[in-house]
């Protein structure tokens, strides 16, 4: 029997595989063996004159690896730049298939300084050996930021000596998922209860991981969180809730009381500790989305603004925040908050964090405040990244690979002096398992790592997608749970597809008005042949906090064979899908006669988004056409939302 010698052959393994792109790579004759003794050389002459003209912060990290030989060498002028030169020969390594690898130079450093991901270890709490996996892969990308959102809500996740019950009574609660918890009155379970679910980090904990990052030259920043997202500490410390109008008992609406001395002291405590285990030295105080619904009537509160001549909630806010800008450079470290504390006004030393839109982080930067860019529509990675059918719970946009990669930091700014850098966010109320929170994450962090470190000019996707495929399905390898791009959907096909019918361009005349949040393109909307894509975000989904009730004017008298409308449901954004669509027809447009109602048939589910075209055959002749489509009297049935009218 013959024998069937089956002979593989690769390239070698060249810097073109590596995110991020570095800034310059150029091949070398020959090859070079994956086993070549790395060499280092901090601080020589002729590097100091390569790095000559960078800003402080990308020579630190800069890095020149010359593979060739026997050796792959690297020159830097600090650590951080070794290490960021090794790992781009460790990334080569392992991405070379048989240890061949092609001799090179590269030689490169990075766009911004804060190339970061947040997560959110509060909503569902990830632990210790989690981060550390995480954080591992980040330096392998060249990531140097890791923000923890330690508080919120749904659980405070560190050690904190001075107060105890932050830990005993609000780390745990007695549902194990958000969702479940959210829905039940927010209740909080105590330490070591047998239905307790949730967890913290332990200083101990924090330190490992902050001595893990350190090697890595990652920086770990905390986040606690205030005044905003804070319902679990004032349920184990009473103290810092508001009070009612009368001052006589607590009302919780997740906001602190700014004018509760108890919670200044208190939080001043908090970063004392704080402080003393991370060594950053910009320390986030959250500051979004605080209702200050209770500011207004509370005691406290009206004798706080009034003693330091404080004219609303937004400077109670700004001046609450403002305490501890001053609290924390007193010690020497820098206030980070979300683009809320701009509201009332910025403290003096406050750094911007821009989550709502990219507009509050250049107006910062142009009064002189540092920003970090993580605009919601871009940078959160929790958010859909391809066809919902197959995917599960979201809320918000859809945010594929591609549309990470498309954003430029830079952007909008006229000078970028003060634009750190940016940020992957993952927030994660419907992220409850660690392989669900790795799905998200990867590879979309990979475009994020890539816009921070490598050039604008040397960025573009279709050339970046295949690098980050091999990246993906190497860590796959290594136990990683990526979103698999090889089975990736994209874009719903329906957006790219124009449908014609006897409504296009016709007159709608809107008997209940749409909502003014999710307009769409106004009046033509629902006639204009153009359907959504997998969100209800993006302009071409229309939505009704309310029945739906429209009349369409078909111009003259015409014969239809049949009427309906394009629904979208997304029960974890609380839009369900109506409970019939009913037709009436008229010559005149003032008396209609009912010609159909037809039932919808399809339950919204739990978990993701739902598509129906719900409508009739009909036979029938009429210039007017009323399409009604009431909602379900039911939790989460609040919205309905339609792209499209099909008259034929
Ligand atoms: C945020 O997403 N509320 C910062
Ligand atoms: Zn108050």
């Amino acid at each position: 029997m013959a024998a069937a010698l089956c002979l593989v052959s690769y390239a070698q393994t060249g810097p073109d595989v590596l995110i991020p792109k570095p800034v310059s790579a150029t091949l070398l004759p020959g090859e070079t063996n994956a086993d070549a003794a790395v060499k280092t050389v901090i601080g020589s002459r002729k590097f100091k004159a390569a790095v000559k003209g960078l800003p402080d912060y990308a020579a630190k990290e800069a890095y020149r690896l010359t593979i060739k030989g026997k050796t792959a060498v690297v020159e830097a002028l600090t650590e951080e730049g070794a290490f960021r030169g090794k790992s781009t020969f460790e990334y080569m390594k392992k991405m070379s298939p048989d240890g061949r690898l092609a001799s090179c130079v590269v030689f490169d450093y990075p766009r911004l300084r804060h190339r970061g991901l947040m997560f959110d270890i509060s909503r569902h709490f990830r632990d210790k050996n989690f981060i550390l996996k995480q954080l591992e892969l980040m330096a392998s990308i060249k990531m140097n930021v890791l923000h923890l959102h330690l508080t919120d809500d749904a659980g405070w996740r560190i050690q904190i000596d001075k107060y105890p019950k932050l830990t005993k009574m609000a780390a745990w609660r007695d549902k194990a998922l958000w969702k479940d918890w959210n829905e039940t009155g927010h209740n909080y379970a105590k330490e070591g209860e047998p239905e307790a679910f949730g967890g913290y980090l332990t200083k101990d904990d924090v330190r490992e991981i902050l001595a893990f990052a350190a090697e890595r030259h990652i920086t770990i920043i905390p986040e606690i969180e205030l005044p905003g997202h804070s319902l679990e500490v004032t349920k184990a410390y009473t103290e810092t809730a508001c009070l009612d109008s009368t001052g006589s008992s607590p009302v919780f609406t997740s906001d602190l009381c700014p004018g509760s001395d108890f919670a200044l002291q208190m939080f001043k405590d908090i970063l004392d500790e704080v402080i003393e285990l991370f060594p950053s030295e910009f320390i986030h105080i959250g500051g979004d989305e605080a209702s200050k619904s209770a500011w207004g009537s509370c005691p406290r509160c009206v004798s706080r603004m009034k003693a330091n001549g404080l004219k609303d909630v937004d400077e109670l806010q700004s001046w609450f925040v403002r305490q501890f800008d001053e609290y924390l450079a007193s010690k020497g470290r820098r206030l980070l908050g979300w683009d809320e504390i701009m509201q009332g006004g910025l403290a003096p030393g406050a750094t911007v964090m821009s989550w709502r839109g990219t507009e509050h982080g250049i107006k910062a930067a142009s009064a002189g405040h540092d920003v970090v860019m993580s605009p919601e529509n871009w940078c959160y990675i929790n958010r859909n990244q391809d066809n919902p059918l197959a995917l599960g719970e979201f809320v918000g946009g859809y945010l594929p690979l591609s549309r990470v990669y498309e954003y430029n930091p830079a952007d909008g700014f006229t000078d970028t002096a003060h634009l750190l850098g940016l940020q992957g966010n993952l927030w994660t109320e419907h992220v409850p398992t660690d392989a669900n929170f790795e799905f998200k994450a990867y590879p979309r962090a990979f475009a994020i790592a890539e816009i921070g470190w490598s050039p604008q000019e040397v960025r573009d996707f279709d050339e970046f997608r295949p690098r980050a495929v091999l990246l993906a399905d190497y860590i796959r390898g290594l136990g990683y749970n990526p979103f698999d791009l090889h089975t990736e959907w994209g874009e719903r096909p329906e957006k790219g597809r124009e449908v014609s019918h006897l409504a296009r361009g016709c007159k709608v005349v809107y008997n209940i008005p749409y909502s003014d949040k999710y307009p769409a393109e106004g009046d033509e909307s629902l006639v204009n042949g153009l359907q959504g894509g997998w969100t209800y975000v993006g302009g071409r989904w229309q939505g009704f906090q309310s029945d739906f009730d429209v009349t369409v004017d078909l111009g003259k008298k015409q014969r239809l064979s049949f009427v309906g409308g394009h629904f979208l449901a997304n029960i974890g954004a609380w839009i369900g899908f109506p409970v019939k669509i009913e037709i009436q027809t008229s010559d005149d447009g003032v008396n209609f006669t009912p010609c159909f109602e037809t039932y919808c048939q399809v339950k919204a589910a739990d978990d993701g988004a739902q598509y129906v075209l719900l409508g009739d055959f009909i036979d029938a002749e009429a210039r007017y056409v009323r399409i009604k489509a009431p909602r379900y009297d039911r939790p989460y049935h609040d919205w309905l939302f339609i792209d499209e009218i099909i008259i034929k």
